[in-house]
């Protein structure tokens, strides 16, 4: 198993990592357009090898997509991060190039590859992979919605004093700070309806919190976050290389799926050797159905501003 990882920065090292320690590859390159950083940061994980007992060789390379070749899952993290104060759709202009530049070399070299994009603004950042690479729609998954849930479960977990690992909650929809929409009425802790344990008010913090998460921590940080990105990418390669078939919600083309079509969007999806294998149905109220409808329109203005670059 051979897997890339575009981008050296935060999130690509901390996926990188994750990667390794999970031994989820037997070869796993990182790449980035910034001499030597790549293969510094290869380095420096491969010296990690001998203290926590993993046998990926991973090796770092600029901007040399050759060594790329034949990878069997590619993960793309290039382009600027959000700074304070930003939104995810802000980076539009700048990342769709990198983005583009980046499917095109990776599909020279891994024709069959499977893509999953990290890179912002997510959703129209996987639609721009799926139109520029020509793969077949499954395999390319958008990572957004896989972050989302993870902290949508971190603010279940705090608010329920449980362990997070006990919930089952999705967020679906966009990857943006208004597009995105965890469904607190579907979530359960070990089967039992969160809702039972929650008034109105705190659903509806725990929603806020869960919508504003990645600003949030881009307040703090200074930059966009890293440790739960990278991890939500690894999990996805993880369900791929050993063909989990887990149900994680990720960023795909829809083809009439929840009522929308010529767009990739956030909803549940099963993750195995294929890519996304499956969209799972869901019974959707009309209020739920109607903000995913709101999401759809919100990212397809999106879309329409990859004509005009
Ligand atoms: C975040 C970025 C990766 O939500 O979109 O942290």
């Amino acid at each position: 198993m051979k897997i890339t990882v575009v981008g050296a920065g935060a999130v690509g090292a901390t996926c990188a990592d994750n990667i390794a320690r999970k031994e989820l590859a037997t070869e796993l390159v990182l790449l980035d357009i910034k001499e030597g950083f790549a293969e510094g940061k290869a380095q420096d994980m491969m010296q990690t090898a001998a203290l926590l007992g993993f046998d990926t060789r991973i090796s770092g390379s600029t901007n040399d997509y050759s060594k790329t070749a034949n990878s069997d899952v590619v993960v793309i993290t290039s382009g600027l991060p959000r700074k304070p104060g930003m939104t995810r759709e802000e980076l539009i202009g700048t990342n769709a190039g990198i983005v583009k530049g980046v499917c095109e070399n990776i599909l020279k070299h891994s024709p069959n590859t499977i893509i999953i994009v990290i890179s912002n603004p997510m959703d129209t950042m996987t639609y721009l992979a799926l139109q520029s690479t020509g793969l077949p729609k499954n395999r390319i998954i958008g990572m957004g919605g896989t972050l989302d849930s993870a902290r949508f479960k971190y603010q279940l977990s705090t608010t329920l004093n449980c362990s997070p690992s006990d919930l089952n909650a999705l967020v679906v929809g966009g990857h943006g700070d208004t597009t995105m929409i965890p469904l607190i009425k579907h979530a359960t802790w070990n089967s039992i309806p969160v809702t039972q344990f929650l008034d109105e008010a705190q659903q509806q913090t725990i929603i806020n919190d869960t919508m504003v998460g990645g600003a949030t921590l881009t307040k703090l940080l200074g930059t966009s976050a890293w440790y739960a990105p990278g991890a939500a990418g690894a999990a996805l390669v993880e369900s791929i290389v050993r063909d989990e078939k887990k149900l994680f919600t990720c960023c795909v083309s829809l083809e009439g799926e929840y009522g929308q079509s010529d767009i990739c969007l956030g909803v549940p999806v099963v993750i195995g050797k294929n890519g996304w294998e499956k969209i799972v149905a869901m019974d959707l109220s009309a209020d739920e159905q109607a903000a995913f409808n709101k999401s759809a329109d919100a990212v397809r203005n999106m879309n329409d501003v990859l004509k005009t670059l």
